[in-house]
C-alpha cells in the first residue's frame, strides 16, 4: 500500500488498512524521536500552514513535525494574508501549489480544505474544519492502541455535543476500525442522521456497534474509553453558552460516569478543556452560572484514568506520520 501524495481530509476517505499504516508510521517516528534518531527525510521540502482559527496543539504539532522531518514551514494567519478576503480559495490554492509541497488548513467549512486539495495539486491536510478533525482521531487511535494494545472490539463513549467535528470524526473513525461507539447526549445533539447511516454501513463490514444514548447514567456502561470535548465549538457565538450549559450539564464526565465504565477504562479529551478556573472563559462561566468546571470535573481530568497529555503528545507523532506518508516517495 502507498499513501504517497494522498490528501488527508476526513476519516471517511480512509480505509482501515490506511489508518493502520498511518498508526504504524506514527509509532515508528515516535520511537525515533524518543531515541533521538534524526529522521529528516524531507529536507528541502516546504509546507504551508493556514490557520483561520486558533490552535495550540495542531499548530505546534505541524511545526515541530515539519522541523523534525527537515522541512520548512510557513505559518499563514488569514489576518495577515489575502486568503478569503482579497483572493479566492481557488486562486490561493493555485498559488500555494506552485510554491509548496504540501498544505495544511484549519478553519471553517470542509469545502474549503477540499477546494485547497483540488486546486493546489499538492497533498493537503485537514487541521480541523467545522465538520471534521481527522488528525485528532489518528492521535486518539494511537493513544487507545498504546494503552490497550488494540482498538478493535473496544467501546468508546462520547459525552457531549456529538454534532460537530469531534463527534462526527470519532464515530467514523470507530466504525472504520471496528471499535464500538456510543454518543451520550440529548437526541438533538446526536450526529447528523445521514452520517450515522453511512457509519452503520461501514460498521456492517467491521463489526462496530453504534449506540445513541440519552441517559447519562447508561452511556459509560461497558465503555473502555470515555471521551468528551468542550460544549461550545470554535466559531459558535458566545450567546449559545447558556443553553448549551443547561442541555449538557447532565452529561459532564464525573467520577460517577467513570465508575460505571469497564474496569481499566481511560478518560480522553482532545483539549483544550474546561476542568477548572484556570481560563478566562472558565472564570466567566463561574461568574455567570456559578460553575467550577464544565464538560469534565477536575478530579477526572487529573485522575489516574486520564490519558489526555499522552493524547496531546500523540498529535505530534501522528501528524508527522501524515506528512511523511504523503511526501516520502518510497515510504517510511
Ligand atoms: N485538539 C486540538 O485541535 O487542539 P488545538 O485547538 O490546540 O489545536
Amino acid at each position: 500500500m502507498t499513501l504517497y501524495k494522498k490528501n488527508f481530509l476526513k476519516m471517511l476517505d480512509l480505509s482501515k488498512e490506511e489508518v493502520e499504516e498511518y498508526l504504524r508510521v506514527a509509532a515508528l517516528l515516535k520511537d525515533k524521536k524518543r531515541k533521538g534518531e534524526v529522521h529528516d527525510f524531507l529536507r528541502g521540502k516546504n509546507i504551508a500552514l493556514i490557520f483561520e482559527k486558533t490552535s495550540t496543539r495542531t499548530r505546534c504539532a505541524f511545526e515541530v513535525a515539519a522541523a523534525d522531518l527537515g522541512m520548512h514551514a510557513v505559518y499563514l494567519d488569514p489576518k495577515s494574508s489575502q486568503i478569503g478576503k482579497k483572493e479566492s480559495i481557488e486562486d490561493t490554492a493555485k498559488v500555494l501549489g506552485r510554491m509548496f509541497d504540501a498544505i495544511e488548513y484549519r478553519g471553517y467549512g470542509q469545502e474549503i480544505v477540499e477546494a485547497l486539495a483540488k486546486y493546489s495539486g499538492v497533498p493537503t491536510f485537514n487541521g480541523l474544519t467545522n465538520e471534521s478533525h481527522p488528525t485528532q482521531i489518528l492521535a486518539d487511535l494511537l493513544t487507545v492502541r498504546e494503552h490497550f494494545g488494540k482498538v478493535e472490539g473496544l467501546t468508546l463513549a462520547y459525552y457531549g455535543d456529538a454534532r460537530y467535528n469531534m463527534g462526527n470524526s470519532l464515530m467514523v473513525g470507530a466504525a472504520k476500525m471496528g471499535m464500538n461507539f456510543t454518543a451520550c447526549c440529548p437526541a438533538k445533539y446526536f450526529p447528523d442522521a445521514a452520517l450515522i447511516e453511512k457509519c452503520r454501513e461501514i460498521a456492517k463490514e467491521t463489526g462496530s456497534v453504534l449506540r445513541f444514548e440519552e441517559d447519562p447514567a447508561k452511556g459509560s456502561v461497558g465503555a473502555d474509553v470515555i471521551y468528551t470535548d468542550v460544549w461550545v465549538s470554535m466559531g459558535e457565538p458566545p450567546e449559545v453558552w447558556e443553553k448549551r450549559i443547561a442541555d449538557l450539564s447532565p452529561y459532564k464526565v464525573t467520577g460517577a460516569v467513570m465508575a460505571r465504565a469497564n474496569k481499566g477504562a481511560i478518560f480522553m479529551h482532545c483539549l483544550p478543556a474546561f476542568h477548572d478556573l484556570g481560563t478566562e472563559i472558565g472564570r466567566e462561566m463561574k461568574e455567570r452560572f456559578g460553575l467550577e468546571d464544565m464538560e469534565v470535573t477536575d478530579e477526572v481530568f487529573l485522575g489516574e484514568q486520564s490519558v489526555v497529555f499522552d493524547e496531546a503528545e500523540n498529535r505530534l507523532h501522528t501528524i508527522k506520520a501524515v506528512i511523511a506518508c504523503s511526501l516520502v516517495k518510497d515510504g517510511v
